[in-house]
C-alpha cells in the first residue's frame, strides 16, 4: 500500500459489505453476497450480487462495488471486504480477484466475513499470485486519463 493511504478498519469495512446484502438480487442461487471497497481517499463503495435469468449475465458483488468506485472516478483500491451473511468461508471468486487486481496492489487486504464478528484476512496477491497485467499488453493505464479514447491518439 502506498504511503498516505487511509488506514483500513476491517470491522468497519465488513459492516459496509454486510450492509449491501439486503440489496442482493438472487432469485436463482438465493446466495447473497455483499462487497465493500475502500479507495485511496478513504471513500467506500459497496456492491451486491445481481443475478439474471440467463445465469451467465449475473454480476458479482465485487464487480458491482468496483464498478461503482470507478464510476465515481476512483482507480485505486486499498482494501476489500466480502460477506455472504453466513459463516461459510465466502471469498472472492477467481474472476473477481482479477477484477480487484486491476485497481488494487498485491499487498492490499481482503477481509472475508466469518460471522459473529470474525473474519479472515488475506492479501490480494496471495489470493491471485499471477494476474494478467497492463504491462503484458504494453499499456500504462495511468497515462490514460478518465474519458480518454485510446484509439483516438
Ligand atoms: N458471487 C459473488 O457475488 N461474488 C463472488 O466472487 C462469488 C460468487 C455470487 C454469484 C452468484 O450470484 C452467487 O454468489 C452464487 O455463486
Ligand atoms: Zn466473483
Amino acid at each position: 500500500m502506498d504511503e498516505g493511504s487511509p488506514a483500513v478498519d476491517p470491522a468497519a469495512l465488513l459492516e459496509q459489505a454486510r450492509g449491501a446484502l439486503d440489496a442482493a438480487y438472487v432469485p436463482y442461487s438465493e446466495y447473497t453476497v455483499g462487497a465493500a471497497v475502500l479507495t485511496e481517499d478513504g471513500s467506500v463503495f459497496t456492491g451486491c450480487n445481481i443475478e439474471n435469468a440467463n445465469y451467465s449475465n449475473s454480476l458479482h458483488a465485487e464487480e458491482v462495488a468496483v464498478g461503482s468506485a470507478v464510476r465515481a472516478g476512483h482507480r485505486s483500491i486499498v482494501g476489500v471486504a466480502v460477506s455472504s451473511g453466513a459463516r461459510d468461508g465466502v471469498t472472492p471468486c477467481g474472476m473477481c480477484r482479477q477484477t480487484l487486481a486491476e485497481f488494487g496492489d498485491e499487498d492490499i487486504p481482503v477481509y472475508c466475513d466469518e460471522g459473529d464478528g470474525e473474519w479472515t484476512e488475506h492479501r490480494l496477491g496471495e489470493l491471485i499470485p499471477d494476474t494478467i497485467t497492463p504491462e503484458m499488453l504494453g499499456v500504462d493505464p495511468t497515462e490514460r486519463a478518465a474519458g480518454d479514447d485510446a484509439a483516438g491518439e
